[in-house]
């Protein structure tokens, strides 16, 4: 009778306010965040050229761009493993350990820089970095063309990626190729890119609570855009300083890029997509559990101690940010020849 009709009453509302809250909560997720091109890729505004990306995901897997022919790009950023090594800091040259964690590529095309204090302004520019770098691969610019040069197939292959270029086997080039392979690796069609489409039960209820925690917190505040993240750079530690054994004294950051006091400890916002796959965080790497270090940024850059449950709920959030994840072929290299450098 009269207690069904106010039950079913009282039921009709209750489904209709929830419905206006899951509308509120895509309203406010879509304001901030944004779902992943799938577009194949792009460049400074421009699609990417094929035969670049052919001969970019070549040189990503060549070791021979390093001094010792062991490490390639893809020793640091496997495409396998999420673009990234899962070591607290990469090993590179002669076992040399680095100072920092290795950021994925997954994405990267869509940071406003590289590196974790966006000292590159591009993927190009940030290619020739650790080429060079002796704790990565410790090579030098004539080196890596006198090798690249000393392969038949590769010179068919710069020709045919740079046509008109006088001079197309160079280090130049060599960091545009490898930008245009990069931009293909972008990860669409995560659970959290088909909700923001409307498919609101792409996340269950955890998951859904868990982004609006992450916003009602402030999280999105830094982790914004599509990339939730990568974009513009904060103090590690705007409230609280973590300690020492996560955000080590010696490196200070951008400090280094501006020489500007403001900027001591001040990093990019990581980019949080596929960060289920990119352990341990940090650029000191020392964090391995995600509600760990979902929980030491409530304290370090809110100020807010988030509770068990709540670091659950928003890491259950970020794993929805895994996308589907690129099937790259291993590439088959051109063998070395008499004039090909020897690893040292
Ligand atoms: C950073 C690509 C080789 C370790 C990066 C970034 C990209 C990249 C795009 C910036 C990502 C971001 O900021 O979000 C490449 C390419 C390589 C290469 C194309 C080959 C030419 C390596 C190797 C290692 C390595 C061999 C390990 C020995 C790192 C580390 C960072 C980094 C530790 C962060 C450095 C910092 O922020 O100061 N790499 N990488 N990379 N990569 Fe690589
Ligand atoms: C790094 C999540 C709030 C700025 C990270 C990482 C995670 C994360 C998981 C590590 C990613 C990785 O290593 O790949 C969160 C969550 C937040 C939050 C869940 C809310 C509770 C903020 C806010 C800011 C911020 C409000 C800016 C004021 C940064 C920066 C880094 C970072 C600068 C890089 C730190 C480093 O140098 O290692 N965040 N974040 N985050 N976040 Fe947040």
């Amino acid at each position: 009778g009269l207690a069904g009709t106010a039950g079913l009453t009282l039921g009709l509302a209750g489904a209709a306010a929830r419905a206006d809250e899951g509308d509120a909560l895509r309203a406010m997720a879509t304001a901030l965040f944004a779902p992943l091109p799938d577009d194949g890729g792009q460049v400074r505004g421009r699609p990417v050229d094929a035969r670049q990306v052919e001969l970019g995901r070549m040189l990503f897997f060549d070791p021979r761009l390093s001094r010792s022919h062991v490490i390639s790009c893809n020793t640091c950023h496997n495409v396998g493993t999420g673009g990234a090594d899962n070591v607290p800091t990469s090993i590179g040259h002669g076992w040399q350990k680095g100072p920092r964690n290795s950021p994925t590529v997954l994405n990267a095309v869509l940071n406003a820089a590289q590196f974790w204090d966006g000292r590159a302004a591009d993927l190009a520019e940030q290619a020739k970095g650790p080429v060079q770098a002796s704790v990565e691969m410790n090579n030098t610019p004539e080196r890596v063309v006198e090798t690249l040069a000393s392969m038949p197939e590769y010179v068919r292959r710069f020709g045919e990626a740079f046509p008109g270029d006088p001079d197309p086997v160079s280090f130049d080039n060599m960091a545009l190729a490898i930008e245009a392979f990069e931009a293909t690796l972008v990860t669409p069609g995560a659970r959290f890119d088909r909700y923001l489409a409307g498919e609101t039960d792409a996340l269950d209820a955890t998951e859904r609570r868990g982004l609006q925690l992450f916003i009602d917190s402030g999280c999105g505040a830094c982790h914004n855009g599509p990339n939730l993240g990568g974009q513009a750079y904060f103090p590690f530690g705007v409230i609280e300083r973590p300690g020492a054994d996560i955000l080590p004294e010696g490196d200070k950051g951008r400090f280094a890029v501006t020489q500007t006091a403001s900027d001591a400890y001040v990093f990019r916002a990581a980019p949080l997509r596929n960060v289920e796959l990119t352990a341990p965080y940090f650029h000191s790497g020392q964090v391995w559990d995600l509600e760990q270090a979902v929980a030491i940024m409530g304290n370090a850059q809110l100020g807010r101690e988030l509770d068990a449950e709540q670091a659950r709920a928003i890491a259950a959030f970020l794993r929805t940010l895994t996308g589907r994840q690129p099937r790259i072929e291993h590439p088959l290299l051109p063998p070395s020849t008499a004039r090909t450098p020897r690893p040292e």
